[in-house]
């Protein structure tokens, strides 16, 4: 396994294996691997040939004040992790690289990036959008590979790749959980002991939204409470947005009557979890 820094050398090494032929998988990544990952990177080594995963904390992404710097940063651990699942080469990019001086060209997916984390974290999806168009032309992958965690990143990303004819398959994956249901993130280390204790009571109250939901329940407001009641059973939980939108365009619904997404952004001191489940009628 190689780790390359340099976009020439990437590019040269990317061109081979599409000249032997073999399909490329890409893992994008901001490194301080978790589980979540690595279910991402066993799904592109069992489907590619050739498995790129991208390490690259992304500044672009991160608004002011949010945790750029902070943002865990271990590449050797990333490094150990990646090679039980095969990874044949990560791309560690430097920031002068990717956004040299003069830099100037950014994506944006309009309607899509304005609810949920997009009214929370404005030009943060502009970010990604940019960064993960950037990377698939670098890596030029047949499939690449994202967590239902991030579901609002998970549509955007789609609606760039089809308004933009970009030539590549995206494959959203399950959200990977701790054992007491919490969804794993790299931000997670940022908890302190009372913190990580409380902070799967954001699943548990989509969980009990859903299942009122199930017997029934198809008022929003209802369900959004039932949410924002089992969360605040946090002292420390401050909630940012609990939100139930349909799948197309995100846009917020009254009345579930057809596939929504439940979702919620919490504070608990100032690392930011989010977490959602799907609302299928
Ligand atoms: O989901 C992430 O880790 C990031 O947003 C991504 C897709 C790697 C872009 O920086």
């Amino acid at each position: 396994m190689e780790i390359v820094r340099d976009i020439p050398k990437l590019k040269e090494t990317v061109k081979k294996v599409r000249a032997e032929g073999k399909s490329i998988g890409l893992v994008p990544t901001m490194g301080y691997l978790h589980e979540g990952h690595l279910s991402l990177l066993q799904a592109a080594r069992s489907e590619n040939d050739f498995l790129v995963m991208s390490i690259f904390v992304n500044p672009i992404q991160f608004g002011a004040g949010e945790d750029y710097e902070e943002y865990p940063r271990d590449l050797e651990r990333d490094r150990e992790l990646s090679l039980s699942d095969g990874c044949d080469l990560i791309f560690y990019p430097e920031v002068r690289d990717m956004y040299p001086e003069g830099y100037s060209t950014f994506v944006e997916v309009e309607g899509l990036t304005e609810t949920l984390c997009g009214a929370s974290r404005p030009g943060h999806f502009r970010g990604v959008t940019t960064v993960v168009l950037k990377l698939f032309n670098l890596v030029s992958p047949h499939r690449a590979y994202f967590g239902q965690k991030d579901a609002q990143q998970a549509l955007v990303l789609k609606k760039m790749v089809e308004d933009l004819n970009v030539d590549v398959d995206l494959i959203i994956k399950p959200t990977v959980r701790e054992p007491d249901c919490l969804a794993m993130s790299s931000r997670n280390k940022y908890l302190t002991p009372e913190q990580r204790k409380e902070a799967p009571l954001i699943y548990r109250g989509l969980e009990e939204a859903r299942k009122l939901f199930r017997e029934g329940e198809r008022d929003a407001e209802q369900l959004k409470l039932k949410v924002k009641e089992i969360i605040s059973g946090s002292e420390e939980a401050l909630i940012d947005y609990v939100e139930i939108v349909e799948t197309r365009g995100l846009q917020p619904v009254k009345e579930v009557r057809q596939e929504c997404l439940l979702a919620a952004a919490v504070k608990f001191g100032s690392t930011r979890l989010i977490d959602n489940v799907m609302l299928e009628v």
